[in-house]
């Protein structure tokens, strides 16, 4: 390699690490790590950027998701010393604006789109990278660019919900609708159940406590 200004120099030093500076969420940052160190390493261990999580480590669950110059990549399978010239994003660096979050968050949010939250980060990122090169995707888009995203909660449903909200209405299928449904069914069956399981314990009462005991009279 040479040592031109633009060229990526990658010697490794006496104890085998090459110093690298990565542009993480707007701001360069001088890191040490191994040549072959993968990137969610590097953004987990030595920037303390805990957004990205550690899944499978094989580029299968999407957990460590960031965005490489606006697209998804798995960091775990992304070596930081590639990443020398690149605009790497993790979610903490996701711009809200004025507001604290960014629409794609706040959709996840108010969907509770989320149980334990180990795939949350991934799923946003790789939806923001989707609405980067198509801000009108369609459902089948948002499908596809889940593709790679698990979620062992299986809040699926829910994350639907919320990534259907930057889809264009006319897109929605039946299938979607219909899980929407379920999940608002669900949702009622479980309240006349709570409220049915009320009166049935009230009735119960009824039969059990003499009137006068129950208004403080006889005890
Ligand atoms: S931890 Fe990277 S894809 Fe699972
Ligand atoms: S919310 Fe727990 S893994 Fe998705």
């Amino acid at each position: 390699m040479s040592n031109d200004e633009d060229t990526l120099v990658l010697l490794p030093d006496e104890d085998g690490d090459v110093q690298l500076t990565l542009n993480v969420n707007g701001h360069q940052r001088k890191v040490t790590a191994r040549p072959t160190q993968p990137l969610l390493e590097v953004l987990r261990d030595e920037l303390r950027l805990h957004g990205a999580r550690s899944g499978c480590g094989v580029g299968i669950c999407g957990a460590c998701t960031v965005l490489r110059d606006g697209a998804a990549v798995n960091s775990c399978l992304t070596l930081a010393g590639l990443c020398a010239d690149a605009e790497i994003t993790t979610i903490e660096g996701l711009d809200g604006g004025e507001d604290d979050l960014s629409p794609v968050q706040d959709a996840f949010l108010r969907h509770r789109a989320f149980q334990c939250s180990y795939c949350t980060s991934g799923f946003i990122l790789a939806l923001e990278a989707l609405l980067l090169r198509n801000p009108r995707p369609t459902e089948k888009d948002v499908r596809d660019a889940f593709s790679g995203q698990v979620c062992r909660c299986g809040s699926y449903t829910q994350i639907m919900a919320a990534a259907l909200e930057f889809v264009a209405g006319e897109s929605v299928t039946e299938e979607s609708a219909a899980l929407e449904s379920t999940a608002e069914s669900a949702a009622e069956e479980a309240a006349a159940r709570e409220s049915s399981g009320a009166s049935v314990a009230g009735s119960i009462a009824d039969e059990l406590v003499p009137g006068d005991a129950k208004a403080g009279g006889d005890q």
